[in-house]
């Protein structure tokens, strides 16, 4: 009734605690797994990560690996897709031009570009829709619209062919969905296999701290190696070069582990600490609220605090007082799988600047600037050869990435050149994804996770303190809340 954010941080905590229980109670929907069943896996048998993220559930082998669906937060029936006339109301594009072309960058100030090429990396570890083919999407241009194809069309998400008849629509991710570190080890098995020196644990890694180049030809084209750009690239470099380095310790301290345990322990280790990083400094950033900081820092070391589970280890198995990492896998009976709400809600593309300055660390001077569409794939290497690691990693650091607002899409991100050369606005694309995976309307969302619906616009906006001409724009019709 009050809200966490406004209660005394303990107090606040305590709510949320609550608020996980009723969450994990009512909100985890599972929507099954294709294939039969794998048999049973016994910890001995499976101690390293899987290419595909299979056996990370023992008992539940194919759940959250490449291929199964997502699962979902609200109650199936609600995620039934709108009929072929509402699916397109508001206009997608209209509300893309009107609501989200950017006027002027408005930074984020709290935090720096590192957290947006962070959360894109997090991402591509997590989950990938698939296209489908044939019958795409058409977008009825509205008056006045200079996009060249009236309509304009993109390829639908593909659905699950093996979903159960009876319930609305399921989709599957390309990739595991568990932290397992698969955007820079691989998603496939020749890939993961392309990129390994077989020797002492280690990845084969260029000049500029990437697998070779022609491993490229094993990633598709389509996928996420599409959406690469030089903040992703400083990230996989980054860990790609902690892999080694994590395995070249392993080595030194126990030189009896052979290549391949070598590498199933590294990867242990670099996920693990991608986890952490996710968990006690990226979210506490970008989510500052004294009373998230506390509750994410509890998520991995629990009440007890670091200091305690760094000299005891766990204490007791209890995950609040001890952290969740090494506590009883409990999956609240809906095996893991990420869900169609996750996904939407980080589809965070406004953090995206248009523009990125480059600096020397040694003394901030700008030395360049770039509009986004020069750091995009094609142009990743020739950047990531002319400029050092450190004066890239420390320009992203000195950059804000954009405020997650109205009016913030990305310029270059409206109008973003796919791999065959066709254009896509993104902002449009955003939108028709979260209506066409049936994640329900704003009103709908909030009465599944029992929040009161909002009854007017002001009361969307009033916490965001807006300039006042968009309470203006967005205060037409109360139908699409
Ligand atoms: C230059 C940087 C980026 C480019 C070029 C890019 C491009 C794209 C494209 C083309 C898609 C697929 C759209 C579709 O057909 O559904 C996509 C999906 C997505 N992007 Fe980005 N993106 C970038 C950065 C980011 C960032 C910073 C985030 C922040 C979290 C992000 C989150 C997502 C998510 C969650 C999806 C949905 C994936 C799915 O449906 O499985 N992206 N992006």
């Amino acid at each position: 009734m009050v809200g966490w954010s406004r209660l005394w941080s303990p107090v606040g905590l305590a709510v949320l605690v609550g608020l996980r229980s009723q969450l994990r109670a009512y909100n985890l929907v599972d929507t099954g797994r294709p294939g039969a069943r794998l048999p049973v896996g016994t910890p001995d048998e499976h101690r390293a990560r899987s290419v595909d993220g299979t056996y990370n559930d023992l008992g539940e082998p194919r759940a959250g690996s490449a291929g199964s669906r997502f699962g979902r937060n609200v109650p199936l029936p609600r995620t039934a897709p709108e009929n072929a006339d509402d699916i397109c109301e508001p206009n997608p594009r209209l509300v893309s031009r009107r609501l989200l072309t950017r006027r002027e960058f408005r930074p984020a100030t709290t935090l720096n570009l590192l957290a947006a090429a962070w959360i894109q990396f997090e991402v591509h570890d997590w989950f990938n829709h698939a296209p489908q083919a044939g019958n795409p999407w058409h977008i009825r241009l509205p008056d006045g619209d200079d996009w060249p194809h009236d309509p304009m069309t993109f390829a639908r998400t593909a659905v699950d062919p093996t979903g159960p008849d009876d319930q609305p629509p399921v989709f599957a991710s390309t990739v595991s969905h568990w932290w397992d570190g698969s955007q820079i080890y691989g998603e496939t098995a020749d890939y993961a296999e392309s990129i390994r020196t077989h020797d002492g644990g280690r990845i084969a890694l260029d000049d500029v701290g990437l697998p070779p180049a022609e491993t490229e030809a094993l990633l598709d084209p389509n996928g996420q190696a599409a959406n690469f750009w030089v903040g992703l690239a400083l990230l996989h470099s980054l860990f790609l070069r902690e892999h080694n380095a994590i395995a070249n310790r392993l080595a030194s301290a126990y030189p009896a582990m052979t290549d391949q345990q070598l590498y199933d322990s590294a990867r242990l280790v670099n996920a693990a600490s991608m986890a952490k990083i996710h968990t006690v400094d990226w979210t506490p950033a970008i989510i500052a609220h004294p009373t998230t900081v506390a509750a994410m820092r509890g998520n991995w070391f629990g009440l007890l605090g670091e200091r305690m589970s760094g000299r005891i280890a766990r204490f007791t198995d209890n995950e609040i007082l001890s952290g969740i990492p090494g506590s009883a896998t409990a999956d609240n009976g809906v095996p893991f799988a990420l869900t169609e709400e996750f996904v939407a809600v980080y589809r965070m593309h406004p953090l995206l600047p248009d523009t990125v300055e480059f600096r020397s660390g040694l003394d901030d001077r700008v030395v360049a600037r770039h509009a986004m569409a020069d750091l995009l794939a094609a142009d990743v290497r020739r950047h990531l050869t002319s400029n050092t690691a450190a004066d890239l990693l420390y320009s992203f650091g000195r950059a804000h990435p954009g405020e997650l607002s109205l009016h913030n899409f990305p310029r270059s991100l409206q109008n973003l050149a796919r791999p065959d050369g066709t254009p896509i606005d993104l902002a449009t694309v955003d939108i028709m994804r979260v209506r066409e995976r049936g994640v329900p309307r704003y009103n709908d969302f909030r009465r599944a996770l029992r929040m009161a619906p909002v009854t007017t616009f002001r009361e969307l906006t009033v916490t965001t303190r807006p300039p006042p001409n968009w309470r203006r724009s967005t205060a037409t019709s109360s139908r699409w809340i």
